[in-house]
């Protein structure tokens, strides 16, 4: 779990394909290596070597959390998870979690459990079916900051 956070999960998965797919060489000197490969015309030399690059940019542009991004997006999670009681009135009655204080990587964990699906509740699902890993980072980190506050307002 740890720094799971830190790291785009598009991003670790390039790093993993290309550090299985390609020579260690091609990945260290990327810029060379597609040069070579260009004479050579091999097509997966430059995969290897466009696979580095997706690789190697800069995890903190991704995925870090942004509070104030995740607040406009938490208008469309407002209407069920922001009411008095925490209940939704549509399509039936129904208990909603409370969001505001929880962690940050449980609320990622959740939101990703479904989008895959793992987890069951369909209106969640749909949700979280539209909702990017940065989306998902940043609604948390608003979720995670924002002091646990009454029902009133
Ligand atoms: C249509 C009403 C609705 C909307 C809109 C909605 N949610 Fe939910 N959400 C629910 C319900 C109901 C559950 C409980 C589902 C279950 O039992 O698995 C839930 C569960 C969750 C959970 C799991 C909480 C826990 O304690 O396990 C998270 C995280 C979550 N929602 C985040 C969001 C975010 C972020 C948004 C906005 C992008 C959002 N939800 C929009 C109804 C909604």
């Amino acid at each position: 779990m740890g720094d799971a956070g830190h790291r785009s999960n598009a991003s670790a998965f390039f790093g993993i394909i290309a550090r299985r797919a390609c020579p260690r060489a091609a990945l260290e000197r990327a810029s060379d290596y597609t040069m070579a490969d260009m004479k050579t015309s091999k097509i997966s030399g430059l995969i290897c070597a466009a696979l580095a690059m997706t690789s190697a940019l800069p995890a903190a542009a991704q995925n870090q959390g942004n509070a104030d991004a995740g607040r406009h997006k938490s208008s469309m999670c407002a209407g069920c998870h922001n009411i008095p009681g925490y209940k939704t009135a549509f399509p039936s009655v129904y208990s909603v979690p409370k969001l505001d204080g929880q962690h940050a990587p449980y609320i990622v964990s959740a939101l990703r459990a479904y989008k895959s699906g793992e987890r069951q509740h369909p209106s969640m699902r749909a949700i979280a079916a539209s909702l990017s890993d940065q989306d998902m980072a940043d609604l948390a980190a608003f979720y995670s900051n924002e002091p646990a506050k009454s029902a009133s307002r």
